[in-house]
C-alpha cells in the first residue's frame, strides 16, 4: 500500500490535535480568561462556574492536572510535536499555510494552559491567606493558671514572719553524716534515732537527715554566733505511710543564739509566730520534755484555732495542738561548734509543716498532700 492511505492528511491531523485537546481541557472552560467587556482586556476569569473549589487541597489538585495536561498535549510525545515534525515534509508550496496554523494551535493551546493556571494560582493565593488569617477581634484562650501547694503556702507565711523578725532563712543539704545528724546533736552512741529501723542510710553510710536540726549546726559553723535563723526542709524516716505519717516530711527548725539568751525570749518568739499564723487570740503552753540538743527541753502547744480551747474533734477535746519540740540550747552543741556556752545561750525549736497545714487545712488524712491529686490540689488556690 502506498504510504499516503496510512497517513492522514497533516492539516487534519493538526486540527485532530485541537480537538484532543479542547476535549480534555473541557474541565477547565470556565476558568479560561475572559474579556471585560469595558475595558476590552483579557483577565483571568476567576468565578469558577462548573468547577468548585472548596478548599485548597482541591486547587492544588487542580493545579496538578492542569500540568499533567500541560505535557500530555505540548510534551515531546503529544500530537502537536508529531505534527509539528510534519512541516518540513508537508509540500513546498503549503508550507508556510500549514506552518502558521500549527504555530496558531499550538500558541492557543499554551495559552489558555497559561491563562488558566494563572487563575488558579490566584485562586490558591487567595485561599492560602484566607487559612492564616487570624481573627484578631475573637477572645484569647486564657492559660490555666497554677498555684502553690499547700505546704509551700504555709512555708511561705512562717518565712514571712520569722524574715520580719530579723531572721534569715537557711535551706541545706538532705543527706548528712553521723556527725551533723547525731554527733553533734548531742545525740549519744546508742542512740535508737541511730538505728537504721528509725533512720535512711545510703549504702556509703550517710544518713538522710531525719530533723532539721542539722541546719544548726551547719548554720553555727559559717556564721557563728550571733545568730537567728530558721531552716524550712525536707526530712526522712522509716515511718510507714497512714492517715498521721509519712516517711518523707517538712519541718521548721529554729535558732537564734546570742547573749543572754533566755526561755522568756523562746516562748515570746513562738507565741508571737502562732498570733500571726493561726490567729491573735491563741495561746501557747510550755510542757517539760526531754530532747538531747536542748536543756531545758520543752512541748509546745498552742490553743485550739477551732474551738479556742473549749475541746472540739480537731483538737481530741483537749483545748491544744501540738506544736514542736523546743529547748535551750545545749552546751555540748554550742562546744561542738566552736561557741562559747559561757558567753553564748541560745534556744531552738522544731515543727512540722505538714503536720500544721493539715490541722489548718482540716485534712484528715496528711498523704493527701503528697498524692498529687489535682482534685485535691485545686482547692488551696
Ligand atoms: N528535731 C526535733 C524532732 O524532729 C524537734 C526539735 C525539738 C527541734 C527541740 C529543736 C528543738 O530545735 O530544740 O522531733
Amino acid at each position: 500500500m502506498p504510504e499516503g492511505d496510512r497517513q492522514q492528511d497533516p492539516k487534519q491531523q493538526a486540527e485532530e490535535a485541537r480537538k484532543a485537546f479542547e476535549q480534555d481541557f473541557g474541565r477547565f472552560v470556565s476558568l479560561s480568561p475572559a474579556r471585560d467587556e469595558q475595558t476590552g482586556e483579557t483577565r483571568p476569569h476567576l468565578a469558577t462556574g462548573e468547577i468548585i473549589f472548596t478548599n485548597l487541597n482541591e486547587v492544588e489538585a487542580a493545579l496538578r492536572e492542569l500540568g499533567d495536561l500541560r505535557s500530555r498535549h505540548t510534551g515531546k510525545k503529544s500530537a502537536l510535536a508529531s505534527v509539528k515534525k510534519m512541516i518540513g515534509r508537508v509540500e513546498p508550496s503549503e508550507r508556510a499555510t500549514f506552518g502558521q496554523l500549527v504555530q496558531q494551535i499550538e500558541a492557543d493551546i499554551i495559552g489558555r494552559i497559561d491563562k488558566t493556571e494563572e487563575g488558579i494560582k490566584v485562586i490558591a493565593a487567595k485561599m492560602r491567606t484566607e487559612r492564616e488569617r487570624i481573627d484578631v477581634t475573637l477572645p484569647g484562650r486564657r492559660p490555666r493558671r497554677g498555684h502553690l501547694h499547700p505546704i509551700t503556702l504555709l512555708r511561705q507565711k512562717i518565712e514571712d514572719i520569722f524574715v520580719s523578725l530579723g531572721y534569715a532563712i537557711e535551706d541545706d543539704r538532705e543527706i548528712e553524716t553521723d556527725f551533723y545528724n547525731f554527733t553533734a546533736l548531742n545525740i549519744p552512741e546508742n542512740h535508737p534515732a541511730r538505728d537504721p529501723l528509725d533512720t535512711f542510710y545510703t549504702t556509703e553510710g550517710f544518713a538522710l537527715r531525719s530533723q532539721t536540726s542539722t541546719v544548726q549546726i551547719h548554720a553555727m559553723e559559717r556564721r557563728s554566733a550571733p545568730l537567728r535563723m530558721i531552716a524550712p526542709g525536707r526530712v526522712f524516716r522509716r515511718d510507714t505511710p497512714d492517715a498521721t505519717h509519712n516517711p518523707m516530711f517538712y519541718q521548721v527548725e529554729g535558732l537564734c543564739v546570742d547573749r543572754g539568751i533566755t526561755m522568756a525570749h523562746l516562748k515570746g518568739t513562738l507565741t508571737e509566730m502562732v498570733h500571726r499564723l493561726v490567729g491573735p487570740e491563741t495561746r501557747t503552753r510550755f510542757r517539760p520534755s526531754y530532747f538531747p540538743f536542748t536543756e531545758p527541753s520543752a512541748e509546745v502547744d498552742y490553743s485550739c484555732f477551732k474551738c479556742n480551747g473549749a475541746g472540739c474533734r480537731i483538737c481530741k477535746q483537749s483545748g491544744w495542738i501540738e506544736l514542736g519540740g523546743s529547748g535551750m540550747v545545749h552546751p555540748n552543741v554550742l562546744r561542738a561548734v566552736g561557741i562559747d556556752p559561757e558567753e553564748f545561750s541560745g534556744f531552738a525549736f522544731g515543727f512540722g509543716i505538714d503536720r500544721m497545714s493539715a490541722l489548718l487545712y482540716k485534712l484528715d488524712d496528711i498523704r493527701l498532700l503528697f498524692e498529687n491529686d489535682v482534685r485535691f490540689l485545686e482547692q488551696f488556690n
